[in-house]
């Protein structure tokens, strides 16, 4: 990524939280210190070269909880455009107004075009019907793109579950450490922490697999193991939880080590920095299965 439209560092390399997107991208947390670590800990590592071998067609297909993906790659979830990056007053590429729904069209007919996923997001302030409009894009696609819901109450959840299962998404994510975040604890909103109960009654409910996003400890990962998680997605948000939170890539290999070893075979995704194929080829190497 060599531009990015917050900060408009175009020609200053990637993106890496030094510009001065922090004032116009909400929540980067503090310092942004998260967001930073996670791109210093891919710059500080290294890939070696294998030059004598066999393979002159590298395979880069993979299949992720029953669907085929061209690359180990999914979109980041992302929502909430038009209000927290000042997206309703721009235009969008049909060169009208954009929309939450436009944006979700976007980012999943391009991961569609490109043989991935591609997520739509669940704005925590969203009412049922912004949901029920991105959830709409999400069955355009059939089958070819997923959804995400925010940390809400059980009840809630599951009533965001049944129409995105009604849309045809193959699995759908939570982003559990979204209810830590202090924007999201204000009067009136109704995300809540999940715990172990919890967890297993959400995948009890679900007829589609539950991937726990924003896992990264390991008794938490074993946690999501044991309920029944079809995935996690080791992630802190791209900082935007907790400032100075330690790197994704920096508690990976624990967490892969331990739920491997307990004999879990739940695909662990991470997320966090990853700016380029080469950060998608370290975080495989580290034991992830998918990137974004
Ligand atoms: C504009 C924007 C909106 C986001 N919205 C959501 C969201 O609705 N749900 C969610 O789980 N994560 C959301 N995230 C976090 C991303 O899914 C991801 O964890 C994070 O961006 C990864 O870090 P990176 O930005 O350094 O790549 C958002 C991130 C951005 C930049």
């Amino acid at each position: 990524m060599d531009t990015c439209a917050a900060c408009d560092i175009a020609g200053a390399g990637r993106c890496n939280g030094k510009g001065p997107c922090g004032e116009t991208v909400p929540g980067m947390g503090g310092k942004r210190q998260s967001f930073v670590r996670n791109i210093e800990a891919f710059e500080g590592m290294s890939l070696n070269m294998r030059t004598v071998h066999t393979i002159s067609h590298p395979k880069t297909e993979i299949e992720l909880l029953g669907v085929k993906l061209a690359m180990p790659i999914l979109t980041g979830i992302t929502g909430g455009l038009t209000y927290n990056m000042g997206a309703a007053n721009k235009l969008a590429f049909d060169g009208e107004v954009m929309t939450e729904e436009k944006y979700a069209r976007g980012i999943i007919e391009g991961a569609a075009n490109a043989g991935c996923l591609g997520w739509a997001a669940d704005g925590i302030g969203d009412p049922l019907e912004t949901y029920k409009r991105r959830m709409a894009v999400v069955k355009e696609f059939k089958g070819r793109a997923v959804a995400q819901i925010k940390p809400r109450t059980q009840k809630e959840i599951f009533e965001r579950l049944d129409i995105v299962q009604e849309a045809g998404a193959p699995f759908f994510a939570i982003d559990v450490d979204s209810a830590g975040r202090a924007a999201r604890a204000l009067p009136g909103k109704t995300v809540e922490p999940k715990d172990l109960k919890k967890l297993k009654e959400i995948v009890n409910y679900a007829k589609i697999p539950f991937i726990s996003k924003g896992i990264m400890t390991v008794d938490e990962a074993l946690m999501c193991a044991e309920a029944g998680c079809g995935a996690i997605i080791v992630s802190n948000h791209g900082g935007r939880v907790l400032s100075s939170t330690p790197a994704t890539m920096h508690v990976l290999p624990a967490i892969v080590k331990a739920v491997r070893d307990r004999g879990y075979k739940m695909p662990i995704l991470v997320d966090g920095g990853v700016r380029d194929g080469g950060d998608v080829l370290k975080a495989l190497a580290c034991g992830a299965q998918g990137y974004w």
